[in-house]
């Protein structure tokens, strides 16, 4: 299942996100939750802090600008430019997704 949170700015977007993240990861489920905000900070909602959401948004940064490597498939997105949350969900920043496997 994919969920995709959109809205007006501060209707509430990176809370309802966060907590729809966090309330399937206590249910058992396999959550990856991926911030394409221009200023991410879902990690602040997720509860990873304050160092782990900059060090994302630096790791994006640094592949939209062209000075990392980007991933060959998702699960080395997730490896590489990831952190864990709570409640077992995976957290990346990315821009786009490009060439994505099917799945
Ligand atoms: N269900 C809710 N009830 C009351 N306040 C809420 C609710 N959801 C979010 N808020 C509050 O509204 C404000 C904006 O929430 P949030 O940051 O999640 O919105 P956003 O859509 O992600 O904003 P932005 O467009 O700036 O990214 C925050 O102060 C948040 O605590
Ligand atoms: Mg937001």
């Amino acid at each position: 299942m994919k969920i995709v949170v959109v809205g007006k700015g501060g209707a509430g977007k990176t809370t309802t996100s966060a907590v729809l993240a966090r309330s399937l990861g206590r249910r058992g489920a396999r959550v990856v939750a991926l911030d394409c905000d221009t200023n991410p900070n879902l990690g602040l909602s997720l509860g990873v802090g304050d160092s782990e959401t900059e060090r994302l948004l630096t790791l994006r940064d640094l592949l939209d600008e062209g000075e990392a490597e980007h991933a060959p498939t998702f699960g080395d997105i997730l490896d590489r430019y990831g952190a864990d949350a709570p409640d077992g969900v995976r957290l990346a920043a990315i821009t786009r997704i490009e060439n994505p496997e099917p799945g």
